[in-house]
Formats: structure tokens, C-alpha cells, sequence
């Protein structure tokens, strides 16, 4: 009788916390194409249930973390299936060959959505960055919450305004993603190593304000919190990831 007891008030608890911890992750496509999202779990972190999935325009999709929890959110663009029946997409790829990326990140240039989720009333953390390059707008939008909780927003287009030896075209000639300088020219200089590894040494370049003027809320490079990028929040019910916001 004890045992059981015990049993059923240990099953009830960790029920409950769950319930408590659980943060959900609403996706929501506002291209007028279709985006297909992907997700990937910080190394410590368990996968969430889909690690990648389509959404038409106007769709959303919801998923739920429980606390602690780290990692991105990613959208891919132009994808499609082969003859041989392998997945890829020209932005965003992760090359699993299939929809879901089952643990593997996506190609850059990416634009991303990164999350660190606490438990025991500390600050959430949640950004979107730019640092692997620009393939498609995004916006974070924190549910609830409080000290802090702002959306933060990439909605500008930086692929209209990308620098030609930066830019990735598809066959028509169309600019489909925005290198970084790091991953374009591969320099100390613009990927913050070497003599360039501190936030001193490595100040804002050319490059990184390109995107920092069309996005000031996203890092635009790897040193760039000292301008506010990272954004903060305690106990929301859930955020919510918008592509196209
Ligand atoms: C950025 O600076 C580099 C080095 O000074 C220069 O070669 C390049 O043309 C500049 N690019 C832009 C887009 O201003
Ligand atoms: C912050 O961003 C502005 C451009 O919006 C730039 O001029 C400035 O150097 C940046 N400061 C740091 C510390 O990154």
C-alpha cells in the first residue's frame, strides 16, 4: 500500500512538472510559398518530436520542449525530391535526404531562430541570428512571460540587398540566401579567430553592418551582443517562430 502510493504520488509529480516546464514552439509560415522548417537540439538536449516538416503558406505548426532545452530553428526553401527519392532544398539544406534532419544542422547560409530554455524562474534566452548568413525574414514572438519578452524581428529581405561575392543564386539568376563574410572569404577578420578572437578585437566590418542595418535586432556577427541581440524572458508559456513576419 505504502509502495504504491509512493508510486502513484511520483508518477503524479513528474507529470505535473512536465506539465509545468513543458514551452511550446508555434511555427507559422507567412511566406506566400511554402517553407519547409527544421529543428535541431543542442548537444545535452533531447530532439523534439519532429526535427523537420513542410509548411504551405499561411500553415502552423506547433511543438512542445520541456526545460532545459537548447537549440535552433531554421526554415529551408526550394525543396523537393529526386528521381532516386532523396530530399534536399536549395537553402537551408541539412542533407539528411529526407524531410526530417534527424540531428543534423542546416547548410549556411541560414537564417536562425536559437533558444536556451531554463527551469526554476530563471531568464530564458532566445535570438535570431544572422551569423551563418540570411536565406529567409524571421521573427521571434515570446507568449506570456515576463522581465523582458520581446519579439525580435528580422523582416527585411537582405537578399535584395546582398552583396554580389556574397550572394547565393539559384539557376534564374534570382539571389536565394546571403553568404556571411566568414563563410564567403573565410578571413580572421570576419569570422572573429586568430588575432580577431576577442569582442575587442573583432568590431563591427562592412559586411556585418549590411546585415545590421537591415536587421538591427539579429546578431549580424559573431561579437555582436554588445548591441542587444540577445533577448531575454522568464517563464513564457511559448514562443512563437514566424517566417515572413
Ligand atoms: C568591404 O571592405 C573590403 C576591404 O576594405 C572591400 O574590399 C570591399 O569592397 C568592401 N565591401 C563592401 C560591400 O563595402
Ligand atoms: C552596433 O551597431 C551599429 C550599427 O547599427 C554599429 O555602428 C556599432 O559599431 C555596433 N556596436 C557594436 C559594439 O557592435
Amino acid at each position: 500500500m505504502m509502495v504504491s502510493r509512493a508510486l502513484i504520488s511520483f508518477v503524479f509529480s513528474a507529470f505535473l512538472l512536465r506539465t509545468c516546464l513543458a514551452t511550446t514552439f508555434t511555427i507559422k509560415n507567412n511566406c506566400p510559398y511554402t517553407v519547409w522548417p527544421a529543428t535541431l537540439a543542442g548537444s545535452g538536449s533531447t530532439p523534439l518530436s519532429s526535427t523537420g516538416f513542410q509548411l504551405s503558406p499561411g500553415a502552423t505548426f506547433s511543438l512542445s520542449a520541456s526545460a532545459p532545452w537548447s537549440g535552433r530553428f531554421w526554415g529551408r526553401t526550394g525543396c523537393s525530391t529526386d528521381a532516386s527519392g532523396r530530399f534536399s532544398c536549395a537553402t537551408g539544406d541539412c542533407a539528411s535526404g529526407a524531410v526530417a534532419c534527424n540531428g543534423a544542422g542546416g547548410n549556411p547560409p541560414v537564417s536562425l531562430a536559437e533558444f536556451t530554455l531554463v527551469t526554476g524562474g530563471g531568464q530564458d534566452n532566445y535570438d535570431v541570428s544572422l551569423v551563418d548568413g540570411f536565406n529567409l525574414p524571421l521573427s521571434i514572438a515570446p507568449q506570456g512571460g515576463s522581465n523582458g519578452c520581446q519579439t525580435t524581428t528580422c523582416s527585411a529581405n537582405i537578399n535584395s540587398v546582398c552583396p554580389a561575392e556574397l550572394a547565393v543564386k539559384d539557376q534564374n539568376g534570382n539571389v536565394i540566401a546571403c553568404k556571411s563574410a566568414c563563410e564567403a572569404f573565410g578571413s580572421p577578420q570576419y569570422c572573429c579567430t586568430g588575432s580577431f578572437s576577442t569582442p575587442q578585437t573583432c568590431p563591427p566590418t562592412n559586411y556585418s553592418m549590411i546585415f545590421k542595418r537591415q536587421c538591427p535586432q539579429a546578431y549580424s556577427y559573431a561579437y555582436d551582443d554588445a548591441n542587444g541581440s540577445l533577448y531575454t524572458c522568464v517563464a513564457p508559456s511559448g514562443y512563437v517562430i514566424t517566417f515572413c513576419p
